[in-house]
């Protein structure tokens, strides 16, 4: 989703710039732009599209900023890219978020200034400079950021008085300084971890002022704060992120599963998991929150925590929280998952919960993110940095730390342990060329030409299904469906037509024998059953053998999918790592 990325006192501020957005490019995004400050006005260059092997044209300057715009209000255009300037080219902002007030703005701004472009960006940069005569920049900055409804981070710089204001309410934002004491703003922690010795997430309601290469940090109330500067978290500064000879990250991220499956088995013992296991065996309920593959992680623990302890616990999306808060009460506890920490549809319920007194907990991929700072207790999934758009380690790491958690709030934690080294050795066999070439590359030409297909699982294997048509929609842009197995005749057996394939995944438990019974109930029918089970049966059509790991069988079942979607995406020729409309991490609603 959007990225901001900013320099002061650089030489070569646009070449600075354009490097920061190529490492933001992986969050997603249509366009870009990068401006610098030069004889007290901007100049600027924004497109649309890719940056890919762009260079700019820019002059030298000390000041430099851009954007990669992932478009909300308006269309993929150059106009519509940030950054934008105020109709006397004086002030500019690049902005994240939703000006959800920028309709009614509007209209008071329209007689008066130029609207360039059809953002709600745009509505800012002109209020700021109506105001611009009763007050200081940095005042005007402040009062007018105030006015906007919504959760947003700008930065707005001032080419006149050579000063930048930042200011949040929502969206990530990080203020870093080099050991030349220059200053960088990113929406990314990652992206400043090369170039920045100290760093400082900025929290909602704060404002930090750059001039003459000082900072200032501030309420948006005006008040004065101390600024602190920490070193840069370890985990990203000592990880290098490339793709290691792999043809994409997903397939690099994929092959690095069993190291960190074995890595959360070995490490399970650790405090915070402690920490965590007392919160979730004291409290009277409890609540999973997460989007996409983070609410499929969920909808697995739910599972695994009454199967291991059993303990009754939901599992909510972030964006329907609204729906259940209202019985939420203080004796729960909830446990939110996240890879990036960022999701706003995970923290805005994560803030909420914290208000009404609950205990809120963590499990996330980036430390230092918005998420991480404002659980009580985070859990590091370890999984390393996910650069891939479609989630892969994260998510099995998400998986890893549940059965983890589950089995030591059962006193299982040793058998939780063995189970996910079981799941690590299943999943190295289906990470082979040989596993590849005999059982995976003949059923992709099959696949590849689809335009439906199904998925269904049962227990443990519901979200497995979900899971991997998630896959198979983000890659390979193929409409798939995953059901629970039982749900078929409830409905979705209408669409079931000849030669329709339908993924199968079958664990060796209790519910084997039934969801084989819905698999022949779709073979009766046409479907072309693709059986995924460490026990053949002859209502499949095409077997892919994997290796049982009991309760932690999912996680090699899930590798399946994720492999059966690359492959077929890898054969459609799509763009893999950046698969259309996708951000890596959704920091609007
Ligand atoms: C997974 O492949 C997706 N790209 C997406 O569903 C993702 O899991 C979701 O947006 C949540 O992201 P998070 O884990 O960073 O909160």
């Amino acid at each position: 989703m959007c990225g901001i990325f900013a320099v002061t006192k650089q030489k070569n501020a646009a070449d600075t710039v354009l490097n920061g957005l190529k490492q933001l490019e992986y969050r997603g995004y249509d366009s870009w732009g990068v401006a610098v400050v030069t004889h007290n006005t901007f100049a600027v260059e924004k497109h649309a599209g890719k940056i890919g092997a762009s260079v700019h044209s820019l002059p030298q300057s000390t000041m430099g900023f851009g954007h990669t715009r992932w478009a909300t209000h308006g269309g993929v255009t150059d106009a519509n890219a940030h950054p934008h300037l105020d109709c006397t080219k004086r002030i500019a902002i690049v902005h994240n978020g939703i000006i959800e007030n920028y309709q009614e703005l509007k209209k008071s701004l329209k007689k008066r200034h130029t609207f360039r472009s059809e953002t709600d960006t745009e509505v800012l940069i002109h209020v700021i400079e109506e105001n611009l005569q009763k007050n200081t920049f940095v005042e005007t900055v402040r009062h007018a950021f105030q006015r906007l409804h919504g959760l947003n981070a700008v930065l707005v710089f001032s080419a006149e008085d050579h000063t930048l204001v930042a200011a949040k309410t929502g969206s990530p934002l990080i203020l870093g300084r080099t050991k030349d004491s220059e200053y960088l703003f990113s929406s990314d922690l990652a992206s400043l971890s090369t170039i920045a010795e100290k760093v400082r997430p900025l929290e909602d309601g704060e404002m930090v002022v750059v001039r003459n290469n000082t900072v200032r940090l501030y309420t948006l109330s005006g008040k004065k704060k101390t600024l602190k500067l920490a070193t840069a978290d370890a985990l990203f500064s000592s990880q290098k992120v490339d793709k290691g000879g792999y043809a994409h990250f997903m397939l690099k991220e994929m092959h690095e599963q069993p190291r960190v499956i074995r890595h959360i088995a070995e490490s399970a013992q650790q405090k915070n998991t402690t920490e965590l296991v007392a919160h979730i065996k004291h409290a009277e309920r409890g609540v999973f929150v997460g989007c996409g593959s983070a609410y499929y992680a969920s909808l697995a623990g739910t599972a695994l925590f009454a199967h291991f302890a059993q303990k009754q616990w939901s599992a909510v999306q972030g964006n329907e929280y609204h729906a259940i808060s209202p019985a939420l009460t203080k004796n729960m506890t909830a446990l939110c998952i996240s890879q990036s920490g960022e999701t706003i549809d995970v923290v805005e319920p994560a803030k909420d919960m914290k208000k009404r007194g609950m205990h809120v907990d963590a499990l996330v991929n980036v430390m230092g993110s918005a998420l991480s700072r404002l659980a009580d207790t985070t859990i590091p999934l370890t999984a390393g940095p996910e650069i891939c758009v479609a989630s892969t380690k994260a998510l099995t790491a998400m998986i890893s730390h549940l059965i983890v958690l589950a089995s030591a709030v059962g006193r299982k934690c040793v058998y939780g342990q063995g189970i996910l080294k079981k799941a690590e050795k299943s999943i190295e066999t289906l990470l082979t060329p040989q596993y590849y070439k005999r059982y995976l590359a003949p059923v992709i030409p099959l696949l590849a030409k689809q335009k439906n297909m199904f998925y269904i699982g049962r227990g443990f294997s519901y979200p497995t299904a979900l899971e991997s048509a998630l896959k198979m929609k983000e890659i390979a842009y193929i409409h798939a469906e995953g059901f629970a197995g039982g749900e078929l005749k409830h409905g979705m057996i209408a669409l079931i037509e000849k030669g329709t394939p339908c993924v199968v995944f079958a664990p060796d438990d209790a519910e084997y024998d039934a969801v084989v019974a819905n698999a022949m109930e779709i073979r009766a029918r046409g479907g072309v059953m693709i059986g995924i089970s460490s026990k053949p049966n002859s209502t499949f059509d095409i077997f892919l053998p994997v290796g049982d790991a009991q309760e932690a069988t999912l996680l090699p079942h899930i590798v399946v999918g994720q492999l059966l979607a690359y492959y077929t995406a890898v054969r459609l020729g799509r763009d893999i790592d950046k698969p259309r409309n996708l951000a890596k991490s959704v920091t609007v609603k």
